[in-house]
């Protein structure tokens, strides 16, 4: 970031918020009727063991109280100046074991509180319907999304939800990162089988499910609730080759079509051709009813994504040694730093794929997950403790002006959610202490703490973003 030139002016109506999940902040795991969930029996994230049941190291099972402390934290929100909040439903705070007949009345009345305060101050809710939460007894009982059966849970659940919330809700996502299945299968899919001995078939015939359903709630959305607005959420990576050979530029190719799939399914309502020829060259076959073609039609009104780095693909095996271990695939690029935690930072990559899925797909594009995971250290100035947290303000100041010129570059943007406005815990380490947040949590990796909300820095700066309607962000004199 350098302060020269002011940023590129943002679309009038651009929606300016932040964005959160329910197993990251809400806590109160076991209170009013809700049932266990994937995730609090994952107390170490992605890569860490499943328990038998949840065990007191796991921080989700508190959270950082969001669903006892919902008013003041919107509230703060609010002092930011936020018009869209985005956050998920817990699936089973409405149907704790997912199968179940009838929804939790309590779990939905605590989501129409919550509503309540969003509209007190203005804030436009942005719902996730499904953020990493399945309900446990579907992994245990169905193996999650391999079972066809989880079309007809989701299909319940998502018609409670429309039903309840679908005059009060305008923008939907179905799910939440949906191609990350393909590398968290258990975390995004709930499927019990582990990673290595998953075969392609079965993955691929949940990723199918997955898609139905996502389409499926699209369709009832449209009959159900005329004015609300269904997207889908995929995980955006650039990918770009280690070198100018060919073989290299195939390589980002095939990895990128591993994930467009998603987006083209759901924006043009069919696989492509490329993915046919994946399955069938790789043994696939894929149980595709009439049924499902014709509920794939039911595409979506927009496309959101979660970004936060990009890398490189490479045919080489021995330069792909280096990216062994990282969950997307993929290797380092030599030109870039990273955060802490090894994710690439490259403020350009977010121009350069809201530019890729506004070319391809045409449709609104949502900004829904962005930010910089980092240790904070709290500290006092003017007499109250805070975080001068300018790496963060970098971060997002960089970006956001990326956002601008994809702006200017003609994309529609509808808006910009930060990832882990308030501090929560983290998806894939499952730490308190790589934190996103403006405003600090005080909660600790051991779990002490007296879960005290403080404003960090980055919480004024970022309501002065929101005031300037972008004006003050600054760009770079290379325009980047
Ligand atoms: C996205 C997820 O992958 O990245 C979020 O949708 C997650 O749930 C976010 O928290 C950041 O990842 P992490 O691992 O730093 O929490």
């Amino acid at each position: 970031m350098t302060d020269s030139t002011p940023a590129r002016p943002f679309p009038p109506g651009f929606l300016w918020g932040g964005a959160t999940a329910a197993n990251q902040i809400e806590g109160a795991y076991a209170t009013g009727g809700k049932g266990l969930s994937i995730q609090d029996v994952m107390p170490r994230g992605i890569a860490g063991p499943r328990t038998e049941r949840p065990t007191p190291d796991n921080l989700k099972l508190e959270g950082i109280d969001f669903y006892h402390r919902y008013a003041e934290d919107i509230a703060l929100l609010a002092e930011m100046g936020f018009s869209v909040f985005r956050f998920s439903i817990a699936w089973s705070r409405i149907f704790p074991s997912g199968d179940d007949e009838l929804p939790n009345e309590e779990g939905l009345a605590f989501y129409d509180r919550v509503l309540d305060e969003l509209e007190k101050h203005g804030i436009e809710p942005l719902v996730t319907i499904s953020h990493y939460e399945t309900p446990l007894a579907l992994a245990e009982k169905y193996n999650g999304w391999t079972s066809r059966e989880l079309i007809g849970f989701y299909e319940r659940y998502v018609r409670v939800l429309f039903d309840r919330y679908g005059r009060r809700v305008r923008y939907w996502l179905t799910f939440n990162e949906i191609n990350s299945v393909l590398h968290a299968p258990f975390m995004s899919g709930a499927i019990t089988t582990p990673k290595e001995e998953l075969s392609p078939q079965d993955l691929y015939q949940a990723v199918h499910h997955e898609l139905v359903a996502s389409a499926l709630a699209t369709k009832i959305a449209h009959e159900t609730a005329p004015d609300a607005r269904v997207g889908c959420m995929v995980l955006a990576m650039p990918v770009y080759p280690l070198t100018p050979a060919p073989a290299d530029v195939l390589a980002v190719l095939h990895a990128d079509h591993a994930n467009l799939m998603f987006g083209d399914v759901h924006v043009r309502g069919a696989y492509p051709g490329y993915a046919l020829r994946h399955f069938r060259e790789n043994g696939i076959e894929l149980d595709i009813t009439d049924e499902d073609r014709e509920l794939l039609k039911h595409t979506v009104d927009f496309v959101s994504f979660s970004y936060y780095m990009s890398i490189c693909e490479t045919a080489d095996p021995e330069a792909r040694k280096a990216g062994e271990g990282n969950i997307m695939g993929g290797v380092p690029n030599p030109t870039l730093q990273a955060s802490e935690w090894g994710w690439q930072i490259d403020p350009t990559g977010l121009r350069i794929v809201l530019n890729q899925f506004w070319d391809r797909w045409q449709k609104p594009l949502f900004v829904v997950e962005n930010g910089l995971g980092a240790r904070d250290e709290l500290i006092e100035a003017d007499g109250r403790l805070t975080v001068e947290d300018d790496y963060r303000i970098a971060y997002l100041n960089d970006h956001l002006v990326q956002v601008g010129e994809a702006v200017a570059d003609g994309v529609e943007v509808l808006g910009y959610t930060s990832w882990g406005c308030i501090d929560l815990v983290s998806a894939s380490t499952a730490q308190l202490s790589k934190r996103y947040g403006f405003i600090h949590v005080d909660r600790d990796d051991d779990g002490t703490g007296t879960l005290a909300r403080r404003r960090k820095k980055s919480f004024d700066w970022y309501a002065g973003v929101i005031r300037s309607q972008g004006a003050s962000l600054l760009r770079g004199d290379d325009g980047a």
